[in-house]
């Protein structure tokens, strides 16, 4: 998925969701941050974890974003503006610029699920983690992403073209044994679904629509089709049987 285009937005906009909080909260919970820790988001985005981690490491600490966005980039800088301990990064996650061993903790949410060799990027994170350093990170179980309340068929057109938005639908059930074989020990995975029944202007359904609309008419479904679409969302909504599911899983591990 491209995240330089309006997306971008939107996608920052879902971060500050009740959701998005929540698993922030998780994410950083599972890091065990102690001041003077050097920490690296992976996929940072809007620089919302990032904020939270650099007033948290302290002076004597460091917090790298990475995101080979620009856009993303630009927006976490200005987040973050005010932070000297925060510095960015555009390197692609499988393709790190740092020394090995040079992170303490490494935090990635919603990112891996979009890198088609995840692979390598897993075994970058590893090397560049102290041994002990901690990996906390959330990937969508994409398969159970779903709205309710349009009618089947053409809500079933919506979600299987929303499909080819990332490489890997359902990450969390094979993180275990690929971190095991990158040189991680414990991992152990918590689910966080979550149920919306409102399509209120902050909620992650109402976001999700926006980005649904998006993506199904940069497939090709007519627009008469996703307009369609939306307004049988808010005649669900107002019928009092709508409904939007999703479960994202946060994995953490250990460096062996
Ligand atoms: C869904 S956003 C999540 C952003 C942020 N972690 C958050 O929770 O708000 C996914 C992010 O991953 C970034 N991304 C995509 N491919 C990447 C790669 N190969 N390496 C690192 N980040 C990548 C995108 O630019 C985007 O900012």
């Amino acid at each position: 998925m491209e995240f330089s285009s309006e997306i971008g937005a939107v996608q920052r906009r879902m971060a500050q969701t009740q959701e998005g909080v929540g698993r922030r909260k998780a994410t950083f919970e599972a890091l065990n941050v102690a001041v003077g820790q050097q920490i690296l988001d992976v996929g940072c985005g809007g620089g919302h974890l990032l904020k939270d981690l650099a007033l948290s490491v302290g002076t004597d600490g460091r917090v790298v974003g990475l995101d080979p966005s620009d856009q993303q980039i630009a927006a976490a800088t200005d987040h973050c503006q005010g932070l000297d301990n925060v510095s960015f990064s555009k390197d692609s996650a499988t393709a790190l610029s740092f020394s090995d061993g040079e992170f303490d903790g490494i935090a990635s949410i919603q990112v891996l699920e979009y890198i088609d060799n995840v692979d390598s990027a897993i075994a970058e994170i590893r090397r560049i983690l102290k041994p002990g350093g901690r990996l906390s990170t959330v990937s969508v179980l994409w398969d159970h992403w779903h709205f309710h309340g349009p009618d089947p068929v053409l809500n079933r057109r919506m979600h299987d073209a929303f499909k080819a938005h990332c490489f890997h639908q359902m990450l969390p059930l094979e993180m275990p044994a690929k971190l095991a074989r990158h040189g991680f020990a414990g991992a152990h995975c918590t689910p966080m679904g979550f149920l919306n029944n409102s399509l209120h202007h902050n909620s992650f359904a109402y976001l999700a629509s926006r980005l649904f609309t998006h993506f199904a008419l940069g497939q090709g479904i007519p627009e008469e089709d996703v307009t369609s679409w939306r307004e049988q969302l808010d005649q669900a909504e107002s019928d009092g049987r709508f409904g939007f599911v999703s479960v994202p899983v946060l994995t953490t591990a250990i460096a062996a």
